[in-house]
């Protein structure tokens, strides 16, 4: 596809939302192509699934500061992203706030995906989280990023069931596959120029 969008993927561990995010780009109608994944942890299993992928990566060194990154490797980042002609920043799994220049240069267009139905359980161990408070339903949230912590705009969530033994590990598995169908599901509509915030809402234009 001539005109797909051009995304990055910024993971700081794993990477099945990023793979989930690689496989749908392989698909010639899907509207989005991953220009680049970036990561800050030179271990992360993203790094591999890059490789795997043929796409390009790079690691970027965020400083010493645990969920913080420092303003030279934000610009670096923003930098490798407007390089590329990178029109969407995707965080899965990057465990650092975002701020500074990669902040600046992505405002609004800049995407999260957090393993909680939010404003429900934000932060760290959503999944623990929602477990300890005895929540019936659990799920996922695509939301835009904003200054807060997993505070910006949702474009979509997806609700699964609490059972009654589940572990963290059980619920998080639950809902991770969840995670695999709605982060592609929404850079699609972000891709086909079918989303507008409005305030705090997100309409999606044209869903049937
Ligand atoms: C996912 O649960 C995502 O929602 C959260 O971090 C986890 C990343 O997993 N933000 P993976 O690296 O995509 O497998």
């Amino acid at each position: 596809m001539a005109d797909a969008m051009k995304i990055a993927v910024i993971a700081s561990g794993r990477g099945s939302n990023f793979e989930a995010l690689a496989s749908a780009c392989r698909d010639e109608s899907y509207p989005a192509r991953i220009a680049i994944l970036l990561s800050d942890n030179p271990g992360a299993g993203a790094l591999a699934v890059a490789d795997a992928f043929g796409i390009e990566r790079a690691v970027v060194d965020c400083g010493p500061k645990k969920g913080s990154m420092s303003p030279e490797s934000s610009s670096l980042m923003a930098s490798l992203c407007v390089e590329r002609g990178v029109g969407l920043v995707c965080l899965a799994g990057f465990m650092r706030i975002v701020k500074g220049e990669l902040m600046r240069a992505f405002s609004g267009r800049m995407i999260n995906i957090h393993p909680a139905l939010l404003p429900s359980f934000r932060g760290l161990d959503a999944q623990r989280q929602a477990l300890d408070y005895g929540v019936r339903f659990a799920g996922c949230t695509v939301h835009f990023v904003d200054d807060g912590v997993d505070t910006g705009p949702i474009i979509l969530q997806r609700v699964v069931p609490v059972l009654p033994d589940d572990s963290v590990e059980s619920l998080s598995a639950r809902i991770l596959a969840e995670e695999h169908v709605a982060y592609p599901a929404a850079v699609r509509f972000v891709a086909e120029g079918r989303v507008r915030i409005d305030g705090r809402r997100v309409r999606i234009l044209d869903d049937n």
